[in-house]
């Protein structure tokens, strides 16, 4: 963003870039959409794209390129090994991150499986400020348990505590007394934490979390796949960090943690992810499992377009002028919807406006997938595939249980650069009819319930009619 003084007091933030290529859209008719959403077995993950009219399911590989990153695919040099291309990529990584080691992976949980291989063992615990779906999977498959020391406020969708994204370091405290180091393999903290509704951590919180790993010898891992949101919102909230750059505040942040990873379809704006540390040790136990997995060390499963693009997404991430404008566009929103009484994740974060289902749909019961049925009906009313982000996205426990989630979220999201305030407008309008009528909005089942990531490709039908 640009931030300018107003004429009229406070300030202005202006978006540092302006649209060169545009898609068109279409509204389907609402008997289009019906039709569309009961062939989709109520799942927006498997309605087609010619049935939606805003695509906000996810920011992850949607987010609109530059023309540099456009560029620098076109100037890419294609090679099984030692591309150029690669080392431009490292040296992005060095110059913005301040790692000198790099594995890329073709994407995020890719990341996640490497890291699992390497380092969790049967039976090893790993805390982390929250879970997200493939992460915990993966630390699953590979035998250890998922611990969520979350601060108790992340779990109030309706607060203003700027930082619900940190980590308990009580709760830090007691779980390494009661499993032992040994059985901590690392602490893994998410930016922009992105199932409790894109909820930053504090850069405070992230040094005293990394205090306590140093002082039992535990490394800390960051999945910093939304890192340029969270550095966004230090800037805005935390006391000290007014007038440091993002880039500033991202090279803090890495500072901190042992290993770094991400999904670089979210804030770098390719497909592709990406594993960073500075320790030789950890990169030597990685790199053994890269060609395994992913590929040759210079490409890792990418293709080396999207690397070229990749290593000019890492510079642009801290850009001031091309950083902020979601997470403006995201607190317009939620301000908007506020002021209709619409139940929404507050204070508004990074990743896209999260409506609360449990309060707007009371009347559904959790077993029926509250947020499941909100956003089929989001859908239905106004042609945008919004996500569950809920029980549907939790995994039933060995024996077969269902885990209900802490929060029924339906999680509209905003990929970067993409979308315009008049479409925000719009879902502002059509949400507010939908609370008006909500008691129209009935519960879910399965019909068809796959047995991992069941969200994904699950198929369901309406409770009730
Ligand atoms: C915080 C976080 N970590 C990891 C991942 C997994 O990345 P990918 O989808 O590239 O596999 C995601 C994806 O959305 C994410 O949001």
């Amino acid at each position: 963003m640009i931030i300018v003084r107003s004429s009229k007091g406070g300030e202005l933030c202006v978006d540092g870039y302006r649209v060169r290529i545009i898609e068109k859209l279409r509204l389907p008719s609402l008997n289009e959409r019906l039709k569309a959403i009961r062939e989709a077995f109520w799942n927006t993950f498997l309605l087609k794209n010619e049935h939606v009219f805003l695509d906000m399911l996810t920011d992850s590989g949607v987010n609109a390129m530059s023309d540099k990153q456009l560029a620098a695919m076109i100037t890419a040099q294609d090679s099984y090994a030692g591309s150029k291309t690669f080392y431009e990529l490292v040296k992005a990584v060095e110059d913005v991150l301040g790692y000198k080691y790099v594995l890329p992976t073709h994407q995020g949980r890719a990341a996640e499986h490497l890291l699992a291989k390497a380092f969790i063992k049967e039976d090893d615990v790993i805390p982390m400020n929250y879970h997200f779906t493939t992460t915990k999977v993966h630390f699953e498959l590979a035998g250890g348990q998922v611990l969520e020391l979350y601060i108790n406020e992340a779990l109030n969708t309706e607060s203003t505590h700027p930082f619900k994204g940190n980590m308990d370091p009580e709760k830090l405290r007691e779980v390494i007394r009661k499993y032992g180091k040994e059985k901590i393999p690392f602490v893994r903290m998410e930016a922009t934490t992105n199932l409790i509704g894109g909820q930053p951590f504090s850069m405070e919180n992230l040094r005293t979390i990394k205090e306590i790993c140093d002082e039992h010898e535990i490394p800390l891992v960051l999945d910093g796949s939304m890192i340029d949101w969270n550095a966004y919102l230090i800037k805005q909230r935390e006391r000290g960090y007014r007038n440091k750059s993002i880039a500033e505040i991202v090279k803090e942040m890495c500072s901190l943690a042992d290993i770094f990873y991400a999904s670089a379809r979210k804030a770098m704006c390719v497909r592709g992810g990406f594993i960073a540390t500075n320790n030789k040790k950890f990169f030597e136990k990685l790199e053994e499992l890269l060609p395994v997995y992913e590929g040759f060390f210079t490409y890792g499963g990418m293709s080396i377009k999207e690397l070229g693009a990749m290593a000019v997404g890492i510079r642009e991430m801290v850009d001031e002028s091309l950083v902020g404008s979601t997470v403006e566009q995201i607190r317009c929103f939620v301000e908007k919807l506020k002021k209709e009484k619409i139940p929404v994740v507050t204070p508004p974060g990074g990743l896209g406006v999260h409506l609360d289902a449990m309060k707007f749909l009371p009347h559904v019961p959790q077993n029926q997938y509250p947020a499941g049925a909100l956003a089929a009906a989001l859908y239905i009313v106004s042609g945008i595939r919004a996500m569950e982000r809920g029980t549907m996205s939790m995994e039933r426990t060995p024996d077969g249980r269902e885990v209900f989630s802490d929060l029924e979220l339906v999680r509209i999201a905003f990929p970067r650069r993409t979308y315009l305030r008049s479409h925000i407008d719009y879902a502002v309008d059509r949400i507010a009819w939908l609370y008006e009528h909500r008691e129209l909005i009935k519960g879910l089942e399965w019909v068809y319930e796959p047995p991992v990531l069941r969200f994904f490709l699950g198929k369901l039908k309406d409770v009730d009619n």
